[in-house]
């Protein structure tokens, strides 16, 4: 009787939110989607990136956004479980003692984001521990570790998590959180992900830690299909794994539903069109009217993603499968004010914690290796170059600082090091209390540190007469200038006094 009235149930389900958007409650409907199933969402490789810095027009990522995307299907009613996979609080290994205050300092924030986000397990990675494993202990996560497990509540349903670097260790697991009463399991993985394929009873693997999902080439997450689907989901948290769970009346397997490659092609279809008017909003040089229309343009179509995903995805989740969806944390996103205000207060304290280091323990830069020039600051290239000086001032390179100091962040090391001249070089930046002559990106940025061509004055002692692209990559990643071609980016830092255009006899 009871599975006859839960098999209806399912079935007025899969028919009322095929036409609905994925996180509305069908109000009209007698059984809530909440009754019949629940969602699991993974982070994984945050690599420390709290937010994004943005330095380019519509950045993805921010935790801000990711625990407001999670909260939105909290409200809506459906059980949600979220965990991290792993390495989420450190980009590298290896702080220096001015770096690591603020490492510290952000570390707590993340912590604290992923607790109003309600995080039920975090399989830790070597990252985490940049720190030391006191540190990470001390932040009190519920950590994971290698071949634990924790039943985490969804509802009516319990969602087992096991974590573990070998097959063999997820196996062992995944059978003990069975036992326990798992409905269904979710691997974090800390290795190849080609290697979890031989776990059994695993529902979904979720692969981190991997160096390959830095910068990769796929770019919201990947889904590897085989004896166990393995997901890996985009680095530095610029994509959310978001996993929708139907268990069905019945007790057997959960699958992968047979529509989940209509959820992959609409995705990637409105992903195609997101990149080209992303594309467009980066050129250099656009009006701001232009801006905001795009900008429009571009959070429209966020939404309208998103609604075409949920829709697919309503669709396909049929009772006994699951659906995996990679959402982009859109810079179009609203944020979560909580995490929102951890943020913040993170902001605000690494600023004061770095000033107050700087003063107490900074120490000038050490002097240049014998024979070697020292950065010297712009203003000394001024007296026997002013015409550059016409066409650079122009620049936004002329007012990098300034643009650092209008979101105070110029006390942040890992801003002001792609800001000033010479950070950590001899005769640069080595303490944010101190830049004195040294803000925005610098005509030595380019050329070079200058303090023995300033007084030799010969084209000989030029380090980089001609600076080319790789020098601009210094500073223009992949991450944080997204847009970046060379070809259109170098004429807007030329002109008439600068570059080619001028002969010898005008160029002082
Ligand atoms: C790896 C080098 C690098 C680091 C580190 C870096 N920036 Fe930037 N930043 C850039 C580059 C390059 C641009 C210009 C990007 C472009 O226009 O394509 C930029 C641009 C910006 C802009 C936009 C300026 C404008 O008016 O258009 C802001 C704001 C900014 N950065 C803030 C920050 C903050 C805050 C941090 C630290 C969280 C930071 N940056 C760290 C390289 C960096
Ligand atoms: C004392 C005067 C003097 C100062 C100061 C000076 N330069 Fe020069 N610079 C010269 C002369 C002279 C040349 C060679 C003639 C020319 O190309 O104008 C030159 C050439 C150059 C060139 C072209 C090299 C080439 O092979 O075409 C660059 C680039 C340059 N300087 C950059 C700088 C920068 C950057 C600074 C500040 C750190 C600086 N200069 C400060 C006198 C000076
Ligand atoms: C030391 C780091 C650094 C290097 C090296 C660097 N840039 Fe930049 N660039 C920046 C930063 C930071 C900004 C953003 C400045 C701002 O607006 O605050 C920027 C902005 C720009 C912009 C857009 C702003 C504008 O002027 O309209 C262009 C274009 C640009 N860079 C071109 C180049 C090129 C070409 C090279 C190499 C020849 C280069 N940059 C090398 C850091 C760098
Ligand atoms: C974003 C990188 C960048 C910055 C910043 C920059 N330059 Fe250049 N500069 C170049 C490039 C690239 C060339 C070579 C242009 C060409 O192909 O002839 C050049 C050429 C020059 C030359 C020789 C060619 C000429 O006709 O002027 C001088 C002198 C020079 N720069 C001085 C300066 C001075 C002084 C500053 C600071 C005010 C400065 N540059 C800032 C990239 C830069």
């Amino acid at each position: 009787m009871q599975l006859r009235s839960a098999l209806i149930a399912a079935t007025l389900l899969a028919a009322c939110t095929r036409s609905g958007s994925g996180d509305a409650p069908a109000a009209a409907s007698p059984v809530s989607p909440a009754a019949t199933r629940f969602v699991v969402f993974v982070t994984a490789d945050l690599r420390g990136q709290i937010a994004p810095c943005g330095c380019s027009e519509a950045m993805r990522g921010g935790l801000g956004k990711t625990a407001a995307i999670i909260g939105k299907t909290r409200a809506s009613g459906i059980p949600a479980v979220f965990v991290d996979a792993g390495d989420a609080l450190f980009e590298r290994t290896g702080f220096a003692a001015d770096e690591a205050v603020g490492e510290r300092r952000r570390a707590q924030a993340i912590a604290d984001a992923f607790r109003a986000m309600r995080i039920g397990a975090q399989f830790s990675g070597p990252l985490d521990d940049a720190l030391g494993p006191d540190f990470r202990r001390s932040l009190a996560l519920p950590e994971l570790g290698p071949g634990q497990t924790r039943l985490l509540d969804a509802g009516r349903w319990k969602v087992g998590v096991v974590s573990g670097t070998s097959a063999a260790e997820l196996t062992e697991a995944a059978a003990k959180v069975r036992a326990s009463g798992a409905r269904f399991v979710v691997a974090l993985f800390g290795a190849a992900p080609a290697e979890a394929q031989a776990a059994r009873g695993v529902d979904l693997v979720v692969a981190a830690q991997a160096p390959e999902t830095v910068g990769a080439e796929w770019d919201d997450g990947r889904l590897l299909r085989g004896a166990i689907p393995v997901a890996q989901v985009q680095s530095r948290g610029r994509s959310v794994l978001r996993v929708d769970v139907s268990p069905g009346p019945q007790g057997g397997p959960i699958e992968l539903a047979r529509g989940q490659g209509d959820i992959e092609r609409e995705l990637k279809a409105q992903g195609q069109r997101l990149d080209l008017l992303r594309r467009e909003l980066g050129a250099v040089g656009l009006s701001p009217e232009r801006k905001r229309l795009l900008d429009a343009r571009l959070h429209e179509l966020v939404l309208r993603r998103e609604q075409l995903a949920a829709q697919a995805q309503a669709t396909a989740l049929q009772p006994g499968t699951f659906t995996v969806r990679f959402v982009p944390v859109e810079a179009a996103l609203p944020e979560d004010p909580g995490v929102q205000k951890i943020i913040a207060d993170y902001d605000r304290d690494v600023a004061q914690l770095n000033l107050a280091w700087a003063k107490e323990h900074g120490e000038p830069c050490p002097p240049p290796a014998r024979g070697e020039a020292a950065y010297v600051g712009s203003e000394a290239c001024r007296s026997c170059h002013p015409n550059p000086f016409t066409v650079y001032d122009k620049t936004g390179h002329a007012k990098a600082y300034a643009t650092l100091e209008s979101v105070q962040k110029q006390y942040r090391l890992d801003c002001v090091a792609c800001h000033v001249v010479g950070f950590q070089q001899a005769g640069g930046v080595c303490r944010v209390d101190q830049v004195d002559g040294r803000q925005n990106v610098g005509c030595e940025n380019c050329h070079g540190p200058g303090s023995i061509h300033v007084v030799d004055g010969t084209a000989k002692s030029v380090l980089r007469p001609k600076p080319g692209p790789n020098v601009c990559v210094g500073c223009h990643t992949a991450e944080n200038s997204i847009h970046f071609d060379y070809a259109t980016y170098l004429p807007r830092v030329l002109g008439p006094g600068h570059g080619a255009v001028v002969g010898t006899a005008t160029r002082r």
